[in-house]
């Protein structure tokens, strides 16, 4: 930030004041620090407000020329980095407003007509995170691309599929990867009912009544991209679902992008050892040369904790608030920053290293059978022989009990045992002992055998054609 240029600070507020504001109020409600980032948005909202005063009849046609030009410097100027706010300057709203001061001396003083922060700044933000929200979004779809990429190279890798973390049954290891894929492209589709919800205009609603002069919310709202004007001017300036919502779209998002990062941790282990981390997306050790860390996945799991926290704070925030506007809510902002910023860090980092790694597939498939994952197979073929499932879970498990005194797999008990064990069983069970023959088994819609795997591989490529799509759209006009 830089030094004050003016002698007198540009205070929105204060003829009713003896004094200036306390040194220690004026660091405590200070915002411009973080809110400067707004600026974009609040132009924005200014030439849509300055047109409507104008169709008004409070600008006339030279003044409304003066003032949108005003404005495009100021932005240019912002953009240029030569117009910054100073330590004077409370909140982004207050040092815009200096600057059209500094551009148009009192002529500048009228586009606050029928206008308040309350209202500018719930436009703002909405503005901000809709334009953000996008952003976010084309990041996931690059995620959920990298995944993807790899499901299709391993729809044919056996896994040891988990429960527990303990061996369970066997999978694909492309349905897998495309596990990891469906919780992102719910995440994308709660960021569409998010916008949708969150495409309403707050400006007309002024401090919290509305205003007494002749504005047109919805041309302002049409003006801006957004779907409606509010249809409450209290509810309007005291709302900040949209913040709290978007919050939590976000904190999911951090969870399933930690769950990934847990598994990838796992991944790269030496004790699993299935997948080997790209060069460029790992990090070595200080002290440890041999070392190999899977440091973005780590990062995606620590990092959930702030998306989570962020959603907590401001929920706590608004709770008990009465309406309408109360400065508390000028806490909304850094957590809502936060997360957009942490995600635009985070989502390119964890595509480049899913895209970039190697399936380790002798690994996975020599990893696939172990742990007698292959008992629900022996279990299932009892059922088709009509016995009832209690009864051949029973049995399946008597061999599994004799497979482990005698430290052997389930392919390795004679045809005696077998017997011994049931009269149901037969050497033909052996047919089903294999991971092979239980990926292929599985036919139905959305298990892991390769016909089905590749069915949903394509309807995901097919979803992820249509939000690539979506999140380029432009949703906040661009002046
Ligand atoms: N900086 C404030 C915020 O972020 C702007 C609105 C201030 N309004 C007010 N009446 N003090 O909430």
């Amino acid at each position: 930030m830089g030094v004050p240029e003016t002698e007198e600070p540009t205070r929105l507020w204060g003829a009713r004041f003896a004094g200036g504001p306390a040194e220690a109020l004026a660091r405590l409600s200070v915002s411009v620090q973080f809110d400067w980032r707004l600026a974009p948005y609040d132009l924005l909202a200014s030439r849509a407000h300055a047109r409507v005063l104008a169709n008004a009849g409070l600008l006339d046609a030279d003044e409304l020329g003066k003032m949108l030009a005003a404005l495009d410097d100021l932005e240019s100027a912002c953009a240029a980095g030569e117009f910054r706010p100073t330590v004077e300057d409370e909140d982004v709203h207050t040092a815009l407003e200096r600057g059209l001061l500094e551009r148009l001396g009192s002529l500048g003083g009228k586009l606050r007509a029928g206008r308040s922060r309350n209202d500018q700044v719930a436009t703002d933000l909405r503005l901000y995170l809709r334009d953000h929200a996008r952003g976010v979004a084309v990041a996931v779809v690059e995620l959920a691309d990298a995944l993807t990429e790899q499901a299709a190279r391993n729809i044919d890798t056996p896994a040891p599929g988990m429960t527990h973390v303990q061996h369970a049954q066997p999978v694909s290891f492309g349905h897998w990867l495309l596990a990891h894929v469906q919780p992102l492209l719910r995440d994308l589709e709660r960021l569409r009912d998010w916008d949708a919800r969150t495409a309403i205009s707050p400006l007309g609603s002024g401090a919290l009544a509305g205003s007494s002069l002749p504005l047109d919310p919805a041309a302002v709202a049409k003006e801006l991209g957004f779907s409606a004007p509010a249809p409450n001017s209290m509810d309007a300036v005291s709302d900040r679902d949209f913040v709290a919502e978007f919050l939590f779209t976000t904190a999911l998002l951090g969870v399933h992008l930690s769950r990934l990062g847990e598994e990838v941790v796992l991944w790269t282990s030496t004790e699993f050892g299935w997948v080997e981390l790209d060069d460029a997306f790992a990090t070595g050790s200080s002290i440890m040369p041999q070392k190999k860390n899977a440091d973005i996945a780590e990062l995606a799991r620590g990092k959930s904790g702030r998306l989570v926290g962020g959603l907590v704070a401001v929920l706590t925030m608004l709770k008990g608030l009465p309406l309408t506007y109360d400065r508390d809510m000028q806490e909304d902002k850094e957590p809502a920053f936060d997360a957009v910023d942490t995600l635009e860090l985070l989502l390119p980092a964890l595509a480049g290293m899913i895209s970039t790694m190697t399936v380790r597939v002798d690994r996975l498939a020599a990893a696939a059978p172990v742990g007698f994952s292959l008992a629900t197979e022996v279990a299932d073929w009892l059922v088709r022989k009509g016995v009832p499932f209690r009864d051949a879970h029973e049995v399946t498990g008597k061999l599994v009990a004799l497979c482990s005194a005698r430290e052997c797999e389930l392919e390795d008990l004679t045809d005696d045992d077998l017997k011994t064990v049931s009269e149901h069983l037969d050497p033909s069970v052996r047919e089903v002992l294999s991971v092979s023959s239980a990926l292929a088994a599985r036919t139905t819609p959305g298990s892991t055998g390769p016909g089905p795997v590749r069915e949903q591989l394509a309807t995901v490529q097919h979803k992820l054609d249509n939000w690539r799509q979506w999140a380029v759209e432009q949703v906040v006009p661009r002046h």
